[in-house]
């Protein structure tokens, strides 16, 4: 953490700086988890941020940026809110970003909507997060996304008339959950099951839960475990109880196969299908690029993932609400100047829908194989540009 505050007050920036009479410097607060078993995720998102700023600082014509990163622990939501409270009312930040967990992003809303500070969400997916105030806009993904494409998918071309979804038992998972059951019965298929398995802090003995799964043979079994280290759990199991031999598909969102987490995965991942916004696989220019240039500053045995992708797009609409709004940043001013930004992402084009502020990308169905001995996904379909399945079908809380 430390080294990127260096970095970022360099002496590039602080040269440029003294070049404008205007020149601001922009406080951003920087909130994920930096500690713990999930530290690993505000590491990939910070490293993401800072690769984005690395490469773009010299954009800002005198302005600098000073992160200031702050620790939400755990995904409860109680550390998240204190420490907000605090960059805004001590640090006095002009922006907030960050947010891996849900239930953190949800925590923080009525303050911001108080303090009228903007927020550029990178992470957290549960889709009606984005209603829950004017001064959030999300550059990450929302479960909705990717779950009911998944369930469309399963039922039309993975021959699956029958499934079951296991769900970490939080926001997010409840929302997987639900757009793919809403998604694979419109498109004819029949949801047998919803099993809860657990919360998002810890990694739970998936083995009961997947037993129950098996003995209901359903055609398709889909899992939502949010990134980090549940993944490679839920593959484990699914191998060890003989699903895959006994003819039960396992499918689900790309969390479950976060880049990260793959290569520890096993044979037992190879055939698993899931849709999402990014793989680190994805063969583009940009996606291409985008991976070199992790490698050459993070080392050639690391790469990037959905949560790494989410930590550079959210610093470049940083970089463009600080562009665009001239004199102080103000919650207003910045969702003005997000609504509608598009981005040539390493995961696609994105763009910020003007009428929600949620992220619109394209979705990618993606198959697992083995290249030698390297787990690999190969894609098998892209849905462009989707927005948000929830808000556009006013399901629940997505309708208000
Ligand atoms: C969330 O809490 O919103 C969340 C966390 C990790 C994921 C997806 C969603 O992989």
């Amino acid at each position: 953490m430390k080294l990127w505050k260096t970095a970022l007050l360099g002496a590039g920036a602080v040269a440029l700086a003294t070049g404008s009479a205007q020149a601001r410097e922009i406080k951003v607060g920087f909130v994920a988890t930096f500690s713990g078993g999930l530290a690993n995720l505000g590491e990939q998102m910070r490293r993401g941020a800072e690769l984005y700023h690395n490469l773009h600082k010299g954009d800002l014509k005198g302005d600098t940026i000073k992160v200031i990163f702050r620790d939400s622990k755990n995904p409860g939501g109680a550390v998240a809110k204190s420490v907000v409270q605090e960059l805004i009312t001590r640090d006095k930040v002009d922006i907030v970003t960050g947010l891996v967990f849900s239930p953190n992003a949800m925590s923080v809303a009525p303050l911001v909507t108080q303090a009228k500070v903007p927020v550029v969400i990178m992470n957290a997916g549960t889709s009606f997060i984005t209603n829950m105030s004017p001064n959030l806009a999300r550059v990450s993904f929302t479960m909705w996304q990717s779950g009911y494409i998944m369930g469309e998918h399963a039922a039309k071309n993975l021959n699956c008339k029958t499934a079951i979804a296991g769900f970490t038992n939080y926001p997010p998972g409840k929302d997987s959950a639900n757009a793919f059951k809403n998604g694979f019965e419109k498109a004819g298929g029949k949801v047998v099951d919803l099993i809860p398995m657990g919360g998002p802090a810890k990694v739970p003995d998936f083995t009961p839960f997947f037993q129950r799964a098996k003995d209901k043979k359903p055609d398709c079994f889909y899992v939502f475990v949010p990134a980090g280290n549940h993944a490679s759990a839920v593959v484990k199991a699914y191998g060890q109880l003989g699903m895959k031999a006994a003819g039960v598909k396992l499918i689900g969102p790309g969390d479950i196969t976060q880049d990260t987490q793959l290569q520890g995965m096993g044979d037992a991942a190879v055939g698993l299908v899931t849709a999402h916004h990014y793989y680190a696989d994805l063969n583009t220019p940009t996606n291409k690029a985008f991976v070199a240039a992790w490698k050459k500053a993070y080392g050639a045995d690391t790469t990037p993932d959905f949560v790494g992708v989410g930590g550079y797009d959210g610093m470049a609409a940083i970089y463009h609400v600080i562009k665009s709004v001239k004199g102080k940043i103000t919650a207003e001013k910045a969702m003005a100047a997000l609504k509608g930004w598009t981005f040539e992402s390493p995961r696609g084009k994105i763009m910020i829908d003007p009428a929600t502020r949620d992220i619109v990308q394209n979705v990618y169905i993606m198959e697992v194989g083995m290249d030698g001995k390297r787990l690999v996904q190969n894609q098998k379909g892209v849905f462009n540009a989707v927005k948000d399945k929830c808000k556009e079908l006013k399901i629940g809380r997505c309708g208000k």
